[in-house]
């Protein structure tokens, strides 16, 4: 792991991914890539930039030729929400996407891959609590599908290949630097915003809606553990549970009603109750603490305190 290029610098992960992965290798070793979106400020004056469409061969190649590429971290996906409003655009960016990052890695003998999956593997069948790693898989989105399919394929390739492709399924996960994309999760990082901002919030899913969930600073140390781990010691490849807790709506607000005694939640559920319903409420997450040693340190309280005055701070400032 030399150069790492981070394909979806922008969105929700990637933008925070990247700065953690430059500090921990050095900015001129990590490249970002980005497509539409600009990036931050601080992505742009961290380290080396590139356009990278993942759907888009050539242009993967180029940034790969271009900065020496040995290690993708790839992260651009539609997620679950509007892969439901355009399945076909998430088949492709989900399914092309990783197909190029796949076949560039083993034309160019990379060192590793990593892709993460998501709880959207899971579907109607699935036990829905303590969720097994292996377990039924028979998700109902687009999104789902895709991260099933994507799951085997990394799978496909460290057997038939021996590249070494990594992935983690993360649960929904909650941050104050970049909004997330289009997922069924959302709601449970706008209702902080709101928190901050209303003080009410109305709730596309029910108030005993219950998924697995994670904040950022669990994610990028179970993403960055799982990229360092030793491919010797890893019996799985792309398709680890990791938990770190699991909450209602309601237990949700009321954590934030502790901070917050005034804010008030609604109800209004929409077609996204439906994609939640199929998920599991909670996550079995052994391999992943036995195999590379996987621990979170945040549960609920401690991620509203910490979220509450993040947001509160940028509330003050003006950025929202
Ligand atoms: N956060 C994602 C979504 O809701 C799940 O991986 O689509």
């Amino acid at each position: 792991m030399k150069k790492i290029l981070v394909i979806g610098s922008t969105g929700q992960i990637g933008s925070e991914l990247t700065l953690a992965l430059r500090k921990e290798f050095g900015g001129e070793n990590v490249i970002a890539g980005i497509r539409k979106t600009a990036p931050s400020k601080q992505i742009l004056e961290t380290g080396p930039c590139e356009v990278v469409d993942a759907t888009i061969r050539e242009q993967m190649e180029r940034a790969v030729e271009k900065h020496d590429i040995d290690t993708i971290v790839h992260m651009a996906a539609i997620l679950s929400a509007v892969g439901e409003q355009n399945p076909m655009m998430a088949w492709n960016v989900n399914m092309n996407g990783l197909i190029n990052v796949l076949e560039c890695a083993r034309d160019r003998k990379m060192d590793r891959v990593l892709v993460p999956s998501s709880i959207a593997v899971f579907g109607p069948g699935t036990p829905l609590d303590n969720t097994p790693q292996e377990t039924i898989l028979r998700p109902t989105t687009m999104y789902g599908i895709t991260k099933v399919a994507g799951e085997l394929l990394g799978d496909y390739y460290v057997l038939k290949y021996g590249l070494d492709v990594r992935g983690l399924r993360y649960p929904g996960i909650i941050s104050h630097e970049t909004l997330p994309g289009g997922g069924t999760t959302d709601y449970a990082v706008a209702i902080y915003y709101e928190a901050v901002k209303n003080k009410k919030y109305t709730c596309f899913v029910r108030e005993d809606t219950r998924l697995p969930m994670m904040y950022m600073p669990d994610c990028l140390k179970a993403t960055i553990s799982l990229l360092k781990a030793d491919f010797n010691k890893l019996r799985h490849h792309c398709d680890f549970n990791v938990s770190a807790m699991s909450f209602s709506v309601k237990e949700l607000a009321d954590s934030i009603k502790k901070y917050i005694p005034e804010f008030e939640v609604s109800y209004e559920p929409d077609f996204r109750q439906k994609i939640a319903d199929s998920w599991p409420n909670s996550i079995d997450d052994s391999y992943a603490r036995e195999e590379w040693g996987w621990k979170p340190d945040y549960d609920l309280d401690a991620m509203t305190r910490d979220m509450l005055s993040a947001l509160q701070r940028k509330h003050q400032q003006g950025f929202i």
